[in-house]
């Protein structure tokens, strides 16, 4: 398609720039009612008019006489090869009217020739907003359907229902445009209500591969994305949470997911327990403690959240952690590797690699816990139930339960509840009054450590928020 300079075959605005120099805001051709992607029904070629100014002399013409008359279009040059001679360049100008008297002096005064230049666009040359808007019916153009959210190679969309007979071609150009980062466009087909917090959805364009690879608080995670729950907006409360925690912590996620608060914990040297109900969650979450390298620190399971946190208490004290080490500097790894040779030509005991070096001060292993966390905001409060009496065991357990309270103050668990309400205003009323009706005991701001914290707007009238507070003697025993 040749297009004069009036852009009449596109939607065309002029501007002036604070330089004067007209900015041409050039749209792609229109093509409403496709149904599948032409790209050539987006080339076509513009003539504007340019200077012909010999090779040598171009960049002083760009920069000096010519400097405040030249063309300008986002991503576009103003001095091109003059497809005649390698002797010559064009500048391209933006005075478009040959008869004007200020593109007639400016040719006077440096005697170039004046020849008319094709511009060639095609659809490589438009953003996804710009092509859509040359597509989707007139009735949709007032909302953009091209933001995403990337998740590994997926791009993946929540389209409002008016859109979705032109899901694919929508599809089609968000992959286009977005060839470097994304393989795969989804579309949402439903809302998150099942058990394993899992959606089903559509592929748009791309490959049909859901296997993700992506990173998350200097973690990997690798997982289905369509078998497991997974949600980047968390990533701020993941890493929250997990900063909260000292390196010497024992941590217990119930809802584990894939790992998005166990993996960094483990990293930071807590010692977890993670479980998920979903299979596909925990064989993902194993696999992402491995490719971390915290599978010694975070140990995974395939359980229901009570039976897990009921049988955590047991299963830590049973089986303790080890200390948190200190990860060594690369001096103590080199003065160990030096120890090594020595102790190859005098055997003597040498420290394993791996070892907080003998100046450390020797801790007890670790046998209690020190957090529970619950993301399943639908249901979790439903769980507390499961504190009750969660400490009876140890208690009737030769030992146990004095160690529980020579550790002090904080040696009951801290649990981080996450949550919502669909009452707003009356958000910790309501919170407080499902969480003790759950654990059969009245929770109140004056509870140890008590916290409720918003975390996120969900829904119009529905708020996530987290609930703190540390266990007592009275609900564990
Ligand atoms: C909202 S997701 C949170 C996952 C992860 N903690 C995160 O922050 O991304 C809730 C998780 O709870 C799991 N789940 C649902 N019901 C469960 C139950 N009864 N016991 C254990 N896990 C459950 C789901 O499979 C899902 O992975």
């Amino acid at each position: 398609m040749l297009s004069r300079f009036c852009f009449k075959s596109f939607h065309s605005t002029a501007k002036m720039t604070a330089r004067h120099t007209p900015s041409i805001n050039l749209q792609p051709p229109v093509h409403r009612g496709l149904t599948e992607l032409d790209r050539s029904l987006f080339s076509v070629e513009v003539p504007v008019l340019a200077a012909r100014v010999p090779a040598a002399l171009a960049a002083e013409f760009r920069n000096g006489k010519g400097k405040n008359s030249l063309f300008f279009l986002p991503r576009t040059q103003a001095v091109v090869a003059d497809p005649e001679s390698p002797e010559y360049r064009r500048v391209l100008l933006a005075e478009q009217d040959r008869s004007s008297p200020s593109l007639q002096q400016l040719l006077a005064e440096t005697k170039f020739e004046l020849v008319e230049h094709t511009l060639k666009f095609d659809y490589d040359y438009w953003g996804a907003d710009e092509i859509l808007q040359a597509i989707l019916p007139e009735d949709l153009l007032d909302e953009s359907p091209t933001a995403f959210t990337l998740v590994g190679h997926i791009a993946h969309l929540n389209l409002r229902d008016a859109y979705l007979p032109h899901r694919h071609l929508i599809g089609q150009v968000i992959l286009d445009k977005n060839k470097k980062v994304v393989r795969t466009v989804v579309n949402k087909l439903d809302t998150i209500d099942n058990e394993f917090r899992n959606f089903r959805m559509e592929v748009l364009a791309g490959d049909h591969d859901f296997n993700v690879v992506t990173s998350e608080s200097n973690c990997t995670f690798a997982f289905d994305f369509s078998a497991v729950y997974w949600n980047s907006r968390l990533q701020g409360e993941h890493g929250k949470l997990v900063d909260s925690f000292s390196e010497h912590d024992v941590v217990c996620d119930a809802f584990a997911g894939v790992g998005p608060f166990a993996i960094p914990a483990g990293k930071k040297g807590c010692a977890v327990m993670a479980s998920d109900l979903n299979p596909a969650s925990a064989s993902a979450l194993k696999e992402n403690a491995r490719l971390n390298k915290v599978e010694h620190t975070v140990r995974t399971g395939n359980y229901d959240a009570r039976d897990f946190i009921r049988k955590s208490v047991l299963d830590v004290w049973n089986e303790p952690f080890a200390p948190y080490s200190k990860p060594l500097s690369s001096k103590a790894k080199s003065k160990l590797a030096r120890q090594a040779t020595k102790a190859a030509q005098d055997p003597s005991p040498v420290p394993s690699p791996t070892s907080t070096p003998d100046s450390a001060p020797s801790l007890p292993p670790r046998r209690l816990i020190n957090h529970f966390v619950m993301n399943l905001p639908a249901l979790a409060i439903e769980f507390l139930d499961a504190f009750k009496g969660l400490y009876r065991p140890l208690y009737d357990l030769e030992g146990a339960w004095e160690a529980v309270e020579a550790a002090g103050e904080a040696a009951l668990p801290m649990v981080h509840c996450y949550c919502f309400t669909k009452s707003p205003e009356t958000a910790e009323e309501d919170i407080l009054e499902r969480a003790s009706k759950a654990l059969g005991m009245p929770i109140t701001p004056q509870a140890k450590d008590y916290r409720l914290r918003f975390v996120r707007d969900v829904a119009p009238r529905k708020e996530m928020y987290c609930l703190e507070f540390r266990l007592s003697k009275e609900m564990v025993l």
